[in-house]
């Protein structure tokens, strides 16, 4: 059954105060397989890649060319993008963490990287094995060559809001983090909430204090994780505040092997269907998307916590 009869309305003109399109960042493939205890196989993954770019996402983030040791999940990087028949018109960005990185990716000829620093010591430690300050040595030769070479750089910012060893963050810490991102040259953040944490009010907070550093709203993505139930809360919050890159994973999927609280992120079904409801443009189709992220529960062997995805699925 199509979601129309299931009641979502036709397009309606966009709700006051809110742009009138949106980019999904999809990170199921990295953020959401990174985190599952056993490492689905290349074809499984290829094809979940493959439904979801037939969906209408243009931007799916593919996979990490971080130490296979660290991620065993996604040490098949090469082999997936060997493999991938990209879709005309789709972006598949991958994680890239330091130089060897780097070289693994330009090798298997991506165009678009993502580097993730911390706001906080102990996550830089935990995930990059590396101090708040050294991240950015690690990050500036893998920008400054990414850029070079004509590639797009993402900068996540991981701990944006709170962080399970060292409480809540301080908004001044993440804009400084932000800022250092910028300079070395990336072309956007992302403002993750690694554990979910995160209300409409710190959201707003904390995006007016990167406004209020002269960073251009335009260049902001959010990241959230469902942790505490409030992604979608804290995505309209975020949308309110002009932000039109938002980050979400189909069924939602998702989790960090280096942070324990840290659940699937927002949904990207229960995105779309608050986006339809609110006439924001967002380019794909629901149906399809519950579709691929069935298909995926049932290669994970348990069912979707999207709250959409159950909706729909019926
Ligand atoms: P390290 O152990 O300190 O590595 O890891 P090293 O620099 O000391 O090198 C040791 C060996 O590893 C060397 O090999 C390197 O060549 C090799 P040897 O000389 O001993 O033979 N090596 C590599 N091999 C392949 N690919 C590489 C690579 N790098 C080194 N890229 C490192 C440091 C940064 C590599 C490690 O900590 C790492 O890989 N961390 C990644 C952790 C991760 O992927 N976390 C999840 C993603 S972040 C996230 O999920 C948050 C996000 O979603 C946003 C949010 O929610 O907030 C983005
Ligand atoms: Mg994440």
């Amino acid at each position: 059954m199509g979601v129309r009869a299931l009641g979502l309305p036709e397009r309606l003109p966009t709700a006051a105060g809110l742009p009138e399109r949106v980019t999904i960042w999809e990170v199921g493939p990295r953020d959401g397989l990174q985190n599952e205890s056993s490492v689905v196989p290349v074809e499984v993954k290829l094809e979940f890649l493959d439904r979801l770019a037939m969906s209408g996402l243009t931007t799916v983030e593919a996979t990490s060319f971080v130490r296979p040791e660290w991620v065993p999940q996604l040490a098949d990087a090469e082999t997936l993008l060997e493999r991938l028949s990209p879709l005309d018109g789709v972006r598949y960005p991958v994680l890239v963490p330091n130089r060897r990185g780097l070289e693994r990716a330009l090798a298997a000829g991506v165009s678009d990287i993502a580097v993730f620093a911390s706001a906080t010591e102990t996550f830089a430690r935990r995930n990059l094995n590396s101090g708040l300050d050294e991240q950015f040595a690690m990050f500036e030769p893998v920008v400054t060559r990414a850029r070079a070479e004509g590639l797009d750089v993402r900068g996540y910012v991981s701990m944006c809001f709170g962080d399970p060893w060292e409480g809540p963050v301080d908004p001044g810490q993440v804009v400084r983090v932000g800022r250092r991102l910028l300079d070395l040259g990336c072309t956007q953040l992302s403002l993750g909430d690694t554990v979910g944490v995160a209300t409409a009010g710190s959201v707003e907070a904390l995006l007016d204090a990167f406004t209020a550093d002269g960073v251009d709203v335009g260049v902001l993505a959010v990241h959230f994780h469902d942790t505490y139930g409030q992604a979608l809360a804290n995505t309209l919050a975020a949308l309110r505040r002009g932000v039109t890159t938002v980050d979400a994973s189909a069924g939602g999927l998702g989790g960090c092997p280096y942070a324990e609280s840290a659940t699937g992120n927002l949904a990207t079904e229960d995105l779309v269907w608050m986006l339809e409801g609110l006439g924001v443009r967002h380019g794909v189709d629901l149906d399809a998307l519950v579709d691929a992220s069935v298909w995926m529960a049932g290669q994970l062997g348990r069912p979707s916590p999207s709250r959409v995805v159950r909706a729909l699925a019926g």
